[in-house]
């Protein structure tokens, strides 16, 4: 299906309504109107928060960390794990008296969330106070949303999702100085049986490349030096388009801008890793020496009933082939312990990949039934109480790992981007092109620079000189 790419129309549309809304806020609320954004789950919601921000900013609204004194309040939320969902509740319901202080406030629910219906009508009936909920796929809608509301609309509902539609040149608000997203694809096709993703954020579908290039350029030209290429699987970005760019080579023509700059990418899901890919990073000096590489579990019984098409031998092999290529690579991934119909013996295959692999760091939750996904009606027997033991044992085993990590680094010298203060007086902290932090002796100058730091020792944290 050819890729539909909404802008100029759907932007002018939007644009006229953010001029009205510019002149309508400040009769509501006086000359400087504040606006909120709250953000749940991952990267790509932040990234998406930074357009809400943008488009915020040109409707006139400052923006603010604290629901206390806002104009407008929004919720940007997600949906992958049931603690997520309810955290988003919990600070919905705060804004109960907010409004009763201030009921001009306006408060407005998105992202992945409220794609559900079960979640959308739970809001309508037990949260009357939420004036606009919106899905991922209209949020570039949100001017159209505030006008209708302070014209006097009722509650707006709004989660059509039409797919394979992607709308280009949203006004951007971005958090960093230095360090910045770039979504170069949307939704997910994979459907791992126990993920809610594909059903909240829709089909896959990848931003044309020159577009990705031109967005890149500016990030650069504005200062920017470590740029993440965002994406649910980004080693499949192009599949099916006709412009022939594959993931490896989008990262071959951003690598090859002018400039001093890292490219990150995440997430990278591990049966589309491939050897084309693992020799770019390898070529490509300016690609960060990091894999993410979620294997999810050790057991290649339970990848097949998450439908994540690999087996451990697979995901092992992919694991050595990188390593050769490139020795310096900081492996990450994440892990589901406690899947329905996991055995103790599953989660061992699990934790020997863990010892095995040695990665820099992992990112590990407790499997969380969600609705609507195969796995949600297999046969769970293990207690909760189990899976936390289980869950605590790979804890212990991941630090084990991360102490022995540190040697590897002490002696070498590393380059890096100094993009924060340390908590220590007169001490910078920098980032390697992998996940390392290195504390070191320097001032606010160098903030925004890159400096060859030697890594001398280990205090909680790696310390090094700058050389
Ligand atoms: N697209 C990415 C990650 C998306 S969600 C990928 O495929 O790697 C991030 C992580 O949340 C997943 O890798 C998985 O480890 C975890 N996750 C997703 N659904 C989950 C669920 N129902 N319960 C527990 N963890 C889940
Ligand atoms: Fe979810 Fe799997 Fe898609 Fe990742 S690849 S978003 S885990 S369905
Ligand atoms: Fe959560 Fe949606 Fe991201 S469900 S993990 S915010 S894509």
């Amino acid at each position: 299906m050819e890729l539909n790419i909404q802008n100029n129309a759907i932007l002018e549309t939007q644009q006229g309504y953010a001029k009205r809304v510019l002149s309508l806020a400040a009769n509501t609320y006086g000359t400087c109107p504040k606006a909120c954004v709250l953000t749940f789950g991952c990267q790509q919601n932040v990234s998406d928060s930074e357009r809400l921000k943008g488009m915020l900013f040109e409707m006139g609204y400052t923006i603010v960390d604290s629901m206390e004194n806002a104009d407008f309040i929004i919720f940007n939320t997600c949906a992958v794990r049931e603690h997520a969902e309810d955290r988003v509740f919990g600070n919905i319901g705060m804004t109960k008296q907010i409004k009763k202080d201030r009921p001009n406030t306006l408060v407005a629910v998105c992202g992945c969330m409220v794609q559900q219906k079960h979640i959308a009508e739970k809001i309508k009936k037990s949260y009357p106070y939420v004036d606009i909920v919106m899905g991922t796929h209209v949020e570039h809608r949100l001017p159209e949303f505030i006008y209708k509301k302070l014209s006097g609309a009722k509650r707006i509902f709004e989660l059509s999702m039409e797919d394979n539609t992607i709308v280009e040149d949203i006004p951007i608000k971005r958090d960093g100085k230095f360090k910045g997203w770039l979504p170069i694809m949307y939704g997910c096709n994979n459907f791992c049986t126990y993920c809610i993703v594909p059903y909240v954020r829709g089909r896959e579908r990848s931003r044309e490349p020159q577009k990705i290039v031109e967005e890149f350029k500016q990030m650069i030209k504005d200062g920017y030096k470590d740029i993440t290429l965002l994406g649910q699987n980004v080693n499949s970005y192009g599949k099916g388009a006709s412009h022939g760019v594959n993931f490896a080579k989008l990262l071959r023509m951003l690598n090859d801008v002018p400039g001093e700059f890292v490219i990150r990418f995440m997430t990278s899901h591990p049966k589309d890793c491939t050897i084309e890919l693992l020799d770019t990073i390898k070529e490509c000096k300016k690609v960060s020496r990091h894999l993410h590489l979620p294997f999810q579990s050790g057991s290649s019984r339970i990848l097949k009933l998450m439908n994540r098409y690999y087996d451990r031998e697979q995901y092992l092999q992919l694991i050595k082939n990188a390593k050769e290529r490139i020795p310096e690579v900081d492996l990450t991934s994440d892990i589901i312990v406690g899947f329905p119909g996991e055995t103790y013996e599953d989660f061992k295959d699990t934790l020997s990949v863990v010892t095995e692999v040695k990665f820099a760091s992992l990112f590990t939750f407790i499997y969380s039934k969600r609705r609507g996904t195969p796995a949600s009606v297999m046969e769970d027997n293990i207690t909760r109480a189990e899976k936390g033991k289980w869950f605590s044992e790979l804890l212990l085993a991941q630090e084990k790992v991360a102490l022995e990590n540190i040697n590897k680094f002490i002696g070498n010298t590393y380059r890096v981007l100094c993009d924060d203060y340390s908590e220590r007086e007169g001490y910078m902290l920098g980032h390697t092109s992998g996940t390392a932090v290195i504390e070191f002796e320097g001032d606010k100058s160098l903030l925004g620079k890159f400096v060859n730091v030697k890594v001398e020792s280990y205090n909680n944290g790696l310390c090094g000189k700058i050389i």
